[in-house]
């Protein structure tokens, strides 16, 4: 990883892992991909970042700890981009949200009585935007709570939001030899899209890796254009 971002919002990496093919889960929402020694990896990144952010629907689809489990080192804070505040009160983030620091965004819909009743179960509830997350502005918030690096683990819509708003520094990806097909199927960047190459998010190679003992490829690239 290269330096911090300035005070403006914090360094903002994306870590993946997709099929051959482009997708981050399976038509039956699969998303167990990557290898154990490649989670290993993603934990002890996870370790080295102040915040681990992830959508809504990956949330309810895969309700994940999001902690660090296979590798030593202390559990960042876990960010839940939420417009309408629908993350489960048994969810095991919520569960697990009076030892591990959670913040839930929401934006200025989200019910009321709902962001109350997360706020008593112990989340820190951050309102940014009117209808739907403004991301740009719950990073600045972050950013403003000490939060310096901030660990982006999908699902694709959110993906998208980031990279189209250029607010992304870093892009990890593991390839996995599979290939799993479905036009239903979450891909890696999921949104409306650029609309030509020429509009295309660029990015720069930094480093590549074969994951010990399997056929997994982790390609390391920075965003070029990120207004860090
Ligand atoms: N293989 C992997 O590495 C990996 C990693 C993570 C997830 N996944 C898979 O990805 C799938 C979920 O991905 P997904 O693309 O459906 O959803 P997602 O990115 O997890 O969540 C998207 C939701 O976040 C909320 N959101 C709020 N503000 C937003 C904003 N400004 N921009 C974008 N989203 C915003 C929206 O719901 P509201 O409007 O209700 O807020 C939106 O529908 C799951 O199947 C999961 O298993 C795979």
């Amino acid at each position: 990883m290269s330096a911090d971002a300035g005070m403006d919002r914090p360094y903002v990496i994306i870590n993946a892992a997709m099929s051959v093919d482009g997708k981050i889960s399976s038509i039956s929402n699969d998303s167990r991909l990557s290898s154990q020694h490649d989670l290993a990896r993603v934990h002890r990144l996870r370790s080295m970042v102040d915040a681990v952010m992830v959508g809504i629907n990956t949330v309810l689809i895969d309700d994940p700890m999001l902690n660090v489990r296979y590798a030593v080192g202390s559990n960042p804070t876990r960010v839940v981009v939420d417009s309408h505040a629908r993350i489960g009160l048994t969810s095991r983030i919520v569960s697990t949200c009076r030892s591990i620091p959670t913040i839930v965004a929401v934006s200025e819909q989200a019910d009321h009585v709902r962001v109350e009743r997360l706020r008593g179960m112990g989340v820190s509830v951050v309102i940014a935007g009117r209808d739907r997350v403004d991301l740009r502005m719950l990073l600045h918030r972050l950013s403003m709570m000490g939060i310096r690096r901030v660990l982006v683990e999908g699902g694709g819509e959110l993906n998208w939001s980031l990279l189209k708003e250029a607010l992304v520094d870093e892009l990890i990806v593991t390839v996995v030899p599979i290939v799993l097909g479905g036009r239903a199927a979450k891909t890696l960047v999921e949104g409306e899209g650029f609309s030509g190459v020429d509009d295309a998010r660029r990015l720069s190679l930094v480093g590549m890796e074969r994951v010990d003992g399997t056929d997994e490829v982790v390609l390391h690239y920075r965003v070029q254009g990120s207004q860090s």
